[in-house]
């Protein structure tokens, strides 16, 4: 197994930007990612992941509705299977993010997964750095996959 699969929810050129941008930094390390829309993943892509990279915009103080509409139909089918799986989650936000955070860790909690990184919150508005923050992300865990650690 040597899967990383990277699921975000992409409803602006931004955000399309910052999902390509994590993509490439996986390809970078010599990995090829499974890129998928939430709405495109489903539990049986989680259960052959070996890391997963999860990107979400905040959308009314959560989560995107796209992500949890995922985790809704995955969550029981890969609670048993799948804890201790290594993540990284990765938001676009208007304010501070702490609401799309909150969210996702609560969920990721439950499902007792890994975060290996503390997530990268993307606020405020658009600057180039937040891609090459994302490019760092995807490359460091294509690197893991790679090397076992995860
Ligand atoms: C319906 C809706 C609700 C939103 N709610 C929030 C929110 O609660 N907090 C926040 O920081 N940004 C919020 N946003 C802004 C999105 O996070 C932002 O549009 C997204 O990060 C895409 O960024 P971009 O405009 O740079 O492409 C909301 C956007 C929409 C469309």
């Amino acid at each position: 197994m040597n899967h990383l699969l990277i699921i975000a929810n992409t409803p602006s050129p931004n955000t399309q930007t910052l999902r390509d941008a994590v993509a490439d930094g996986a390809s970078s390390s010599g990995l090829t990612p499974l890129v998928l829309s939430p709405f495109d993943a489903n539990a049986s892509h989680v259960l052959q992941a070996q890391a997963i990279i999860l990107g979400t915009t905040e959308n009314f103080g959560y989560m995107s509705g796209a992500l949890k509409d995922f985790f809704e139909r995955i969550y029981y089918p890969c609670l048993e299977e799948k804890q201790g799986l290594s993540m990284a989650l990765y938001i676009k936000a208007g304010n501070d993010g702490q609401g799309a955070k909150n969210s996702v860790e609560r969920i990721t909690t439950g499902l007792r997964w890994n975060h290996v990184q503390p997530p990268l919150i993307l606020s405020g508005d658009y600057q180039p750095e937040f891609a090459e923050a994302c490019h760092e992300l995807g490359a460091g865990m294509a690197e893991g996959v790679k090397l076992g650690i995860f």
